[in-house]
Formats: C-alpha cells, sequence, structure tokens
C-alpha cells in the first residue's frame, strides 16, 4: 500500500518534471498574423515569445499592424510582443517580380505588390509593437538565450529567417521549422481548376522571395516541417460556426461578452462569408502546436529553385535521396504532411477562440467561456 503510493507519487513527480524539462516555446513569424496562430500554441501550454512580421500578403507595416490587433483583441500584447521584419526580399524587387511575370504569366495572388494593394491600416490607427530592436536581431537573440526549445512557424516570407541565417547560419540547429507553403504536384490542378484553384496551389510565400526561401529552408534545422498544400484544403464552415456560436451560448452572449472577441471575430455575423478562405497558416500553427493533429507525411529532400529565367522560380522542388544535386543546389530533408485530422482541428479552434484570454498576461491562465 504504501509503496504503491509512494511509486505513485513518483511517477506523478516524473510526469511533473518530464513536462517541465520537455517545455518548448514558440515564435510566431508571418506577413498575416491572425488570433489563432498565437492561441493554439498558448491552448498547447507552450510559450509564445513574439510575433515577428515582414512583406508578403501585406507590407510590413500592414502586418505589424495586424499582429498587435491579434493580440490586443485578447488583452495579450503586454506579455507578446510583436517585432518588425523584413520589408523587402533579399534580392527580389517588385521590378524583377513584375518582369517575371512578363517571362512566364501572371500570378494570381501578387499580395503587397499587387497594383490594387490597399494596407489594412485604417486611418490614423494607433497600434504598438516593440521598436527597440528588429525582428532579425529578436529572433537570433531568442533562440540564443532560450532554456528551451524553440519551434518557429514561418508562415510568410522566410526573409526574416535568411537574414537572421546569414549572420548566424548554426541557429538553425536549434530550433523546429514550421512552415506554410511548399506546394508540390500542382501543374494539373493549375491547369484544370480555374484562377481561385491555381492561386492556392501557387506558393506565393516562397516565390516573394525565392533566394530568401532557399537560405532559410535548408539550413541544418533540427527538424523541418513542411505544412504543403494540406493547409489549403482545410476551410472554416458554417457547421464550425453554429459550433463556436453554441458552445458561447448563441450570438447575443458573443456579442455582449468582451471575453468573446476571437468568436466575434470569428463569426461576424454568424454566416459564413462566400468568399471564405482556407485557414491555411492557423493549420501550420496548429500542427507545430499540436503534431499529434498529423495523420500522414513522408520525408523527401527539397529546396527552391533560385533560377530567375526559370518558371518554377521560387517554387519547391523535392528529389530523392539518391538524386540529389551533388554541387551548387543545396537540400534539405524535410517531413511534408499529406493529411491532418480535420475533425481535431476544428475542436481546436473552438476550444482556443471560446477562451476568455483578458486576464492571461497577469496570471498565466485563461478561462474557457464554454456553456456545452
Ligand atoms: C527538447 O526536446 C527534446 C526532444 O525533441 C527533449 O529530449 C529535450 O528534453 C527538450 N529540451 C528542453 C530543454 O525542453
Ligand atoms: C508593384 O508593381 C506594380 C506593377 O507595376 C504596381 O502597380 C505597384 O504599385 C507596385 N507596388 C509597389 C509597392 O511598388
Ligand atoms: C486623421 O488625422 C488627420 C490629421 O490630424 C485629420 O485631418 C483626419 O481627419 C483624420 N482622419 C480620420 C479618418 O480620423
Ligand atoms: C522590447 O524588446 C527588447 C528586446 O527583446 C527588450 O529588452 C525590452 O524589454 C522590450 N521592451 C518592452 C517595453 O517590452
Ligand atoms: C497535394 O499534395 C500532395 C502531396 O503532398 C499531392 O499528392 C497531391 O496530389 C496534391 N494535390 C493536388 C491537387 O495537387
Ligand atoms: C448577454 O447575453 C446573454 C445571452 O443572451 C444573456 O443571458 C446575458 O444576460 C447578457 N448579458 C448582458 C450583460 O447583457
Ligand atoms: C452576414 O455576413 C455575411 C458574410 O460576411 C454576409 O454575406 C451576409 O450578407 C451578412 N448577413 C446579414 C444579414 O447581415
Ligand atoms: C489586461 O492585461 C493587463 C496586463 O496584464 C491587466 O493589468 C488588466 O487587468 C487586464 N484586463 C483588462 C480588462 O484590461
Amino acid at each position: 500500500m504504501t509503496t504503491m503510493k509512494f511509486s505513485t507519487f513518483l511517477g506523478l513527480a516524473a510526469s511533473l518534471l518530464v513536462r517541465h524539462v520537455a517545455s518548448e516555446v514558440f515564435i510566431i513569424d508571418n506577413d498575416t498574423p491572425t488570433a489563432l496562430q498565437i492561441l493554439f500554441p498558448l491552448t498547447a501550454g507552450k510559450r509564445v515569445m513574439g510575433v515577428s512580421t515582414n512583406i508578403g500578403d501585406y507590407d510590413v507595416e500592414g502586418a505589424t499592424y495586424e499582429a498587435s490587433l491579434a493580440l490586443s483583441t485578447g488583452n495579450l500584447s503586454s506579455c507578446i510582443p510583436v517585432y518588425k521584419g523584413a520589408a523587402q526580399p533579399l534580392v527580389q524587387t517588385n521590378d524583377t517580380y513584375q518582369l517575371w511575370q512578363q517571362l512566364f504569366g501572371s500570378i494570381v495572388w501578387q499580395g503587397a505588390w499587387a497594383s490594387d494593394y490597399e494596407s489594412p491600416i485604417p486611418a490614423n490607427a494607433t497600434y504598438t509593437y516593440n521598436d527597440t530592436v528588429g525582428a532579425v536581431q529578436w529572433i537570433m537573440d531568442t533562440v540564443k538565450t532560450s532554456d528551451e526549445n524553440v519551434t518557429i512557424v514561418a508562415a510568410g516570407s522566410m526573409t526574416n529567417l535568411a537574414l537572421a541565417l546569414a549572420q548566424w547560419p548554426d541557429m538553425a540547429k536549434n530550433v523546429k521549422l514550421v512552415i506554410m507553403g511548399g506546394y508540390v504536384d500542382g501543374q494539373i490542378a493549375q491547369v484544370t481548376g480555374g484562377d481561385f484553384v491555381n492561386d492556392m496551389y501557387t506558393d506565393f510565400n516562397l516565390m516573394i522571395d525565392p533566394e530568401g526561401a532557399q537560405r532559410a529552408l535548408t539550413a541544418p534545422w533540427k527538424e523541418l516541417v513542411i505544412v504543403g498544400n494540406i493547409s489549403s484544403q482545410v476551410y472554416p464552415t458554417q457547421s464550425l460556426y453554429n459550433e463556436l456560436i453554441a458552445v458561447s451560448g448563441g450570438m447575443a452572449a458573443i456579442k455582449n461578452t468582451s471575453g468573446l472577441a476571437y468568436v466575434e471575430d470569428m463569426v461576424g455575423n454568424g454566416t459564413l462569408s462566400s468568399s471564405n478562405l482556407p485557414f491555411w497558416d492557423e493549420v501550420a500553427a496548429g500542427i507545430a502546436a499540436f503534431p499529434e493533429m498529423v495523420t500522414g507525411s513522408y520525408e523527401t529532400y527539397v529546396y527552391v529553385d533560385t533560377s530567375y529565367a526559370s518558371p518554377f522560380y521560387g517554387s519547391l522542388r523535392m528529389v530523392p535521396a539518391d538524386l540529389r544535386p551533388r554541387a551548387g543546389t543545396k537540400t534539405t530533408k524535410a517531413t511534408m504532411i499529406t493529411s491532418v485530422d480535420v475533425d481535431a482541428f476544428y475542436s481546436k479552434v473552438v476550444d482556443a477562440l471560446v477562451r476568455d484570454w483578458t486576464y492571461f498576461c497577469q496570471s498565466g491562465k485563461s478561462k474557457s467561456l464554454a456553456v456545452l
């Protein structure tokens, strides 16, 4: 009896110890930061060290504004800082980007370089970020000083990582990198699917900075996870909205409860928009925070085509181990995700959003507001 109790105690102590030792901290590096990318790791009990921003869908100012907004909605700004990163890719400029399209055809989504691009920042909006250092220095400092395993979720251009690696190539050895993007085998879908599907298989994040993407992806990461086209296959649905609304206690409760602001941002008036986009970056953050969500993957060697005179400039290429280029083109081993448990993903969305984060910075705790 006594022995059993003692061993139970030891088991408990050991499990607490293991949880402490195997801790993991997150850096969210993105051109389009959204709440779920931050809330998933927090819900999983991980620490989010901060959000670093870069050019991509938005210019870097717009990305920084979006990061600041995603945090302030849940009163998370005081413990999760935002750092502004790359305003431009390493080599690519808007001119080279446009000229390449004259050579190889138009890219459907052109982000911050689209001719009709509009900043998301409302006139005279005030927003905060930590401007004592830039994102690149902050990423290096965070990796250098962390006692814990660092996971970077990079869901925008790879420019911040490329700049950090130029200065500190071995940074990668200490980090698990999870990226959104890395599409392969999309040619048939692009030809037969129309503009929207074509866009779904265009690797914008890599194409806006091909040289940065190649430098970043082929660094010696402790682990590299490429989420690939699976993230384009997971969408918000009306039944997810219905679930969010029911678990929150109805639309009236959502509208009058400040702790449900993230739910309100997601569901709006409760009806799914017809111009609904996939949970792209959220799937990447979800896979990083809850690796058990992954149900299918394979290992491969990858690189990014950096030849300007190529129709695949900025696209991910895969090669079998024995056919890796011997010189000139660096490759790296990666895990490509092919399937995720979509129901598990949706239930994590509900758990993360129907939750009051208001006192998280003060207490380290959030409170579920689920009524079901
Ligand atoms: C980092 O993760 C590895 C497993 O990948 C684990 O063995 C190690 O204890 C972790 N280190 C820390 C400091 O949490
Ligand atoms: C990028 O180039 C396009 C096409 O020339 C132009 O319309 C757009 O204003 C440019 N964007 C920036 C930020 O320079
Ligand atoms: C923004 O500020 C300027 C200068 O103070 C002012 O003229 C303008 O009306 C403001 N715009 C909005 C939308 O508040
Ligand atoms: C801003 O970031 C720097 C570098 O990480 C840190 O030393 C400083 O305390 C931060 N400032 C605020 C106000 O949090
Ligand atoms: C999506 O990617 C997987 C490999 O990760 C591939 O097998 C599949 O064909 C792709 N889907 C399309 C429509 O291209
Ligand atoms: C908010 O809405 C819920 C659900 O309709 C209701 O029960 C609650 O009394 C309302 N609270 C306030 C402060 O209006
Ligand atoms: C609710 O929002 C959806 C998506 O934004 C919109 O299409 C629809 O018109 C709105 N319905 C009402 C009644 O406002
Ligand atoms: C927001 O967070 C700050 C800092 O942790 C805390 O002092 C404050 O009480 C929180 N709540 C509200 C409603 O601002």
